[in-house]
């Protein structure tokens, strides 16, 4: 039986488990990374791609962000259209400075997993953790498999970073936690095109005939959205009817979609999670292994990375000054960005999903909600801290 030693042993290889293991790497502390899909497959996954400044700036200081500076786009304001009336929520001067880059997750994962095995470390593919030993213990282990034998990883620390399907969250004790969700009653659409983008900015746009978003991957490549029902499939949706309905329910006076060949289209269902604790004994949880937000707003990816810094800081705190007081106050630090995390994400769902009929009392307090937010600039403030994404300094414990 193959047998690997290190210091934290990490299973998942997205966002969440590649920015740790290179953070702890800066640090000084060893890791492993075991993954359970292909590198093709995890590489060609299409994801988000709305990267806050805390995300752009671990990155950077990471010495990760060469290709994402070059090829990412950095946004100084975002558009919000609401029946065909359209205004812009700008960045810079209500945040101070802070703006958003928009660069595809896939390539973040790209980018991070080959600097890994330049480095030489270690990532294993098509390796599935399999089952979690002793986590209460100081020398917990992970199981895994690996064409068809099995090994084990021995480690101080186990970082479950695993995504919402995964391993960790199930091998904690199941009254370790709360669990919070709500499933919504739409789903996206989403797309991706070989055409230019028809904004230099994301519009998100309430129609009454549903949510829609613009976004975009490059000069030459779109990204676009439509609420459609749970239920609904994309082969109910050819090409022509998905520009036709972007172009109704995104449009504005005197603006035009442009329109070109599709290459990707999936359906997503929209949910919240998350649990109340996300650590028990020497096990971690960090990203979709402890929590998923709907997708408006961009947080997911985000959240992932602002899990990883606390955790770093945790596992800092531990072999540099042999305490646990930061690991064990990793849960109660990390939730309080979740929490607001939450509440934005659920806050632009709300306001710009058709949720009820057109006209009713819910419209008319998505409504109310936008005309306010189009006259107030505090309004305006709380959206744009909120969708650059907070900085760490306002969530201390
Ligand atoms: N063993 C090994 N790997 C596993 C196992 C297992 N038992 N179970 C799951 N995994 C892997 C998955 O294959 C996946 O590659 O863990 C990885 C988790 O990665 P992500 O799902 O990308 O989760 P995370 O790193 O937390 O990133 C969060 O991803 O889903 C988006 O919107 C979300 O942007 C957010 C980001
Ligand atoms: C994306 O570009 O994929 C994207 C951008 C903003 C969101 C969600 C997705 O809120």
């Amino acid at each position: 039986m193959k047998i690997i030693k290190t210091q934290v042993g990490i299973i998942g290889a997205g966002p969440a488990g590649l920015t740790l293991a290179h953070w702890l790497k800066q640090k000084g502390i060893s890791s492993v990374i075991l993954e359970n899909r292909s590198q093709e497959y995890v590489q060609a996954r299409v994801r988000a791609g709305l990267l806050e400044q805390n995300t752009v700036d671990i990155l950077d200081n990471l010495g990760l962000a060469d290709r994402l500076k070059k090829e990412g786009q950095e946004h100084h304001g975002v558009y919000l259209n609401f029946d065909g009336q359209r205004i812009r929520v700008p960045f810079g001067e209500l945040t101070g400075g802070r703006n958003i880059t928009i660069y595809g997750q896939q390539e973040v994962v790209k980018d991070l997993t080959e600097a890994w095995q330049e480095a030489g470390e270690t990532l294993l593919f098509e390796t599935p953790a399999i089952e979690l030993e002793g986590i209460e213990t100081g020398s917990p282990k992970i199981h895994f498999e690996q064409e068809g034998g099995r090994g084990m990883v021995e480690c101080d620390f186990i970082a479950a970073c695993d995504g919402f399907h995964g391993l960790g969250r199930k091998s904690m004790p199941k009254d370790s936690y709360k669990e919070y969700e709500v499933t919504y009653p739409f789903s996206w659409l989403g797309i991706l095109a070989n055409v230019a983008p028809s904004s230099e900015e994301l519009i998100y746009a309430y129609h009454e005939n549903g949510f829609a978003l613009h976004s975009l991957r490059s000069e030459t490549i779109s990204r676009l959205y439509i609420q459609v029902d749970n239920e609904d499939s994309v082969e109910n949706w050819p090409d022509e009817k998905i520009w036709e309905e972007l172009s109704i329910r995104l449009g504005t006076k005197g603006w035009k979609l442009n329109s070109g060949p599709i290459f990707e289209k999936s359906i997503t269902p929209m949910r919240s999670y998350f649990i109340d604790n996300m650590q028990f004994g020497n096990l971690f949880l960090a990203g979709d292994a402890a929590h998923i937000v709907p997708p408006t707003g961009g947080k997911g990816l985000n959240l992932a990375i602002a899990d990883v810094k606390h955790l770093v800081d945790g596992f800092e705190d531990f072999y540099q000054n042999n305490s646990r007081k930061e690991l064990d106050n990793y849960s109660k630090i990390a939730l309080k960005r979740i929490w607001r995390a939450q509440d934005f994400s659920n806050f632009m769902t709300t306001l710009f999903h058709k949720q009820d009929e057109h006209g009713s009392f819910q419209y008319q307090l998505q409504k109310a909600k936008f005309d306010y937010i189009s006259i107030s600039d505090s309004y305006k403030t709380t959206i744009a801290e909120n969708y650059v994404g907070l900085p760490f300094d306002t969530f201390m414990v």
